[in-house]
C-alpha cells in the first residue's frame, strides 16, 4: 500500500499546489511534477514560481529539491511512477460539438494516452482534473485498449476541491478528501494507496470515499451549488437597489440561519475565475446530452445572472458618469478574479473594462499581482490590439491610477484598497469625482464626507446626481 513514487501531470495551479503540500506532507515519497511548458517549469524551479498563493513559496523551497521535482520529462515520469495525478486544463470547448458548453477534454485523452505508451509496469491513474461524469470511462478505455503486458491500471477520481488565494490552506485543512473508484476488490486497494498518502495529514474522517461517477458528479455539483449562491445573492442586490433594501443586511439575515449558513453570499460585480463558469457550463452540456432540458436550464440561469450582474454594474458606471464615458479616464482598481490570487481567467474587471472601452472610455488599470503582458493580453483577446493600445494605460500603483480620472472603479476586492489615502486620491480627480465599488469593501460614509459620490451594489447611498440612475430596470424609475 504505501508508494515511493506518485508523478503529476500538470503543473498549474492546482498540481503545483497540491504535490507541493503532499511533498511536505509525505517526506518519504518522491514527487515529479511534469509539464509541456518548459517556460512554467523553468519558473517552478526558480524564485519566481509561476502562480501567486499566500505561503506556497516557503513550502516549494522546503521541499524542491529533497522529494519534490518539477520536470519537463513527462515520459521518465510516468516510467517511475506508482500513482499518477492527472492535472491538466479542462477549459470549454471553443470549437466543435458542445462548442461554447462542454469541457474539452482534448489535454486529458492526451495524457492518458501517454501514460499508456510509456507505462512498462501497473499504475493507479488519478482524475484530478475536474471532468464531466464518466469521464474516468473513457480514461479506463484509452489505457485499456493499449495495455502491454503485465500492466495493469486502476483509474481513480479525486477532484481538488482548493480554491485560488486560499489554496495552501485549503489543502493543509481539507473539509473533505474525495476519493472514487471501482467497487472491486482491485479498484478498493488502489482507493486505499490514495488514502495513506492523504492520511499523512488528514483525519479519517474526513476521507469520503465513494464509486467513481459519484466522485465526479460532486465536485461540478459543488462548484455549481458555490456559483448559484453567488448568482441568488447577486439577484437580491438588484431587488435591493430598486427598494431601498441592504444586500449585507438582507445577506447577515438569511445567512444566520444554520440551514443556509454565512458563507458565499457577498453580492458583487460576478463571479470570476477558471472553474465557476466552466463546470456549470459543463454541467449544462452534461443535462442536455442526458435530454434533461429543464435541468440544464435551471443551471443555465446562474450564469445569465452572473454576465446580467456585470452589464448592470458597467451600465451604472455609463449612466451615473452623465450616460456617457466615452473620452473619459476611468480607473479600474483590481483586475484578477479574486484578492490574493494573479490568476484573472474570466475575470470580471475582463468584462467591466471591455462593456467600457465599448464605449470609449479610456481606462487607467492597476492590479498589485497581474502583470502588464497579462492584462494587455486578456483585453486585446477579443479586441483590436491598437484599440486596447489608444485607450488603456496599465498604472504601477493606484495612485496614478486615478490620477485625472472621473472614477474609481473597484473589481477586486484587494485589501489594500480598503486603507488608501482617499483624500489624497480625491484630490487628483476630476470632479464630481465617483467611485464605484463593485466588491462592497470600502468605507463608503468616509468616502462620501470626503466629497465623493459613491455607487455601489445592492444598496442605495445617496441618489447620484444622475439622469437614470435605475435605467437598466425596465420602466422602473426610483
Ligand atoms: P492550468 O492551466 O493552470 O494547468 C494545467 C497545466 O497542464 C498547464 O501547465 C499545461 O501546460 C499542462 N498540460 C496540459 N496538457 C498536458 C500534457 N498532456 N502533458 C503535460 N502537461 C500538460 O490548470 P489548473 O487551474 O491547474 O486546473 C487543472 C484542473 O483542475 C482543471 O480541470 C480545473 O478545472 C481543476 N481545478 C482547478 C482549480 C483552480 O482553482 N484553478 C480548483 C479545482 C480544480
Amino acid at each position: 500500500m504505501p508508494l515511493k513514487k506518485i508523478c503529476c501531470i500538470g503543473a498549474g495551479y492546482v498540481g503545483g499546489p497540491t504535490c507541493t503540500v503532499i511533498a511536505q506532507k509525505c517526506p518519504e515519497v518522491t514527487i515529479t511534477v511534469v509539464d509541456l511548458s518548459q517556460e512554467r517549469i523553468d519558473q517552478w524551479n526558480s524564485d519566481n514560481l509561476p502562480i501567486f498563493e499566500p505561503g506556497l513559496d516557503d513550502i516549494v523551497k522546503e521541499c524542491r529539491g529533497r522529494n519534490l521535482f518539477f520536470s519537463t520529462e513527462v515520459d521518465k515520469g510516468i516510467k517511475e511512477a506508482e500513482l499518477i495525478f492527472i492535472c491538466v486544463n479542462t477549459p470549454t470547448k471553443n470549437y466543435g460539438l458542445g462548442k461554447g458548453r462542454a469541457a474539452d477534454l482534448k489535454y486529458i485523452e492526451s495524457a492518458a494516452r501517454r501514460i499508456a505508451e510509456v507505462a512498462n509496469n501497473s499504475k493507479i491513474v488519478v482524475e484530478k482534473s475536474t471532468v464531466p461524469v464518466k469521464a474516468a470511462e473513457s480514461i479506463t478505455a484509452i489505457l485499456k485498449a493499449n495495455t502491454k503486458p503485465n500492466v495493469k491500471y486502476q483509474v481513480l477520481s479525486n477532484p481538488e476541491f482548493l480554491a485560488e488565494g486560499t489554496a495552501v490552506k485549503d489543502l493543509m485543512f481539507p473539509d473533505r478528501v474525495l476519493i472514487g473508484g471501482e467497487q472491486t476488490p482491485e479498484g478498493q486497494e488502489a482507493i486505499q494507496s490514495l488514502c495513506w498518502i492523504y492520511k499523512h495529514w488528514v483525519t479519517e474522517e474526513r476521507i469520503i470515499t465513494m464509486n467513481t461517477w459519484s466522485s465526479e458528479l460532486s465536485k461540478l455539483a459543488a462548484n455549481a451549488f458555490l456559483a448559484q449562491r453567488i448568482s441568488s445573492i447577486n439577484a437580491m442586490s438588484a431587488i435591493c437597489e430598486m427598494t431601498g433594501a441592504d444586500v449585507n443586511e438582507v445577506a447577515h439575515a438569511v445567512g444566520t440561519d444554520s440551514r443556509i449558513g454565512n458563507k458565499f453570499l457577498q453580492a458583487s460585480v460576478g463571479f470570476g475565475g477558471s472553474c465557476f463558469q466552466k463546470d456549470v457550463l459543463n454541467m449544462v452540456y452534461l443535462c442536455e446530452c442526458l435530454n434533461l432540458p429543464e435541468v440544464a436550464e435551471y443551471w443555465q440561469q446562474v450564469i445569465k445572472i452572473n454576465e446580467y450582474q456585470r452589464r448592470r454594474f458597467a451600465d451604472r458606471i455609463i449612466e451615473s458618469l452623465f450616460n456617457t464615458v466615452t473620452n473619459k479616464k476611468i480607473a479600474i482598481l483590481g483586475f484578477a478574479f479574486k484578492k490574493d490570487t494573479g490568476d484573472t481567467r474570466e475575470s470580471s474587471a475582463i468584462h467591466v473594462g471591455r462593456y467600457l472601452m465599448d464605449e470609449g472610455a479610456n481606462l487607467r488599470i492597476y492590479d498589485p499581482k497581474v502583470s502588464r503582458q497579462q492584462i494587455t493580453r486578456d483585453l486585446t483577446d477579443s479586441e483590436d490590439p491598437n484599440k486596447v493600445r489608444d485607450l488603456v494605460t496599465i498604472c504601477d500603483d493606484p495612485y496614478q491610477a486615478a490620477l485625472g480620472t472621473h472614477a474609481l472603479v473597484v473589481c477586486t476586492e484587494w485589501d489594500e484598497f480598503k486603507t488608501l489615502e482617499y483624500d489624497r486620491i480625491y484630490k487628483s480627480m476630476l470632479k464630481p469625482a465617483f467611485v464605484f465599488d463593485g466588491r462592497l469593501i470600502l468605507d463608503h460614509e468616509k468616502l462620501m464626507s470626503l466629497g465623493f459620490q459613491v455607487i455601489t451594489i445592492g444598496k442605495r447611498l445617496q441618489r447620484p446626481n444622475v439622469h437614470r440612475p435605475y435605467a437598466t430596470a425596465k420602466g422602473v424609475q426610483s
